[in-house]
């Protein structure tokens, strides 16, 4: 039998449709491409994970001569929220990117350890996080939540 299903995400143009917390946190995500260390690849990833009280931690992709010890820039934030500060929710997450790894036009999109990373983060917290895919070519993609990203996922 055939069977559907469907994912949500929204796409806007450019910024300005955005609140200034969001934009303010759109550019941050940029800016921490900048501590990316990404010598291997020179793919420079940012992520901002905004906490429920507003406070947020940054994150960046942190390679290894010896590939697999890297770690991206998402599951870095992630795992930096997990250790420091387990106690409180995420509300959302950043997620930009500068390199040529992938084209201009093509949408930013986090690797499949980094979706069950960020799905095991909703699932302890019963509560969604919101997804920002900040595209190099100014476009911003929304998730509401990361079932959109990683539908039929284990553990769900
Ligand atoms: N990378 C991230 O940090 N996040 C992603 O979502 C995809 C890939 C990193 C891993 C590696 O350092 C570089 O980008 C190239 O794959």
């Amino acid at each position: 039998m055939q069977q559907t299903k469907t994912i949500q995400y929204q796409v806007l143009d450019s910024l300005q449709e955005l609140s200034v917390d969001e934009q303010k946190h759109i550019q941050n995500a940029q800016a921490q491409t900048q501590n990316a260390y990404a010598p291997y690849s020179n793919f420079k990833v940012g992520a901002i994970v905004v906490l429920e009280d507003g406070s947020h931690v940054i994150g960046s992709n942190q390679e290894n001569r010896a590939y697999p010890s890297g770690l991206c820039a998402e599951r870095v934030a992630l795992f930096a929220v997990g250790a420091q500060h387990s106690d409180k929710k995420i509300k959302s997450i950043y997620i930009a990117a500068k390199g040529d790894l992938i084209e201009k036009d093509e949408m930013l999109s986090p690797c499949g350890a980094c979706r069950q990373v960020l799905l095991e983060s909703q699932l302890r917290q019963y509560l969604p996080i919101k997804i920002y895919l900040i595209g190099m070519n100014g476009k911003i993609s929304i998730f509401d939540s990361v079932h959109d990203l990683l539908p039929f996922a284990f553990g769900m």
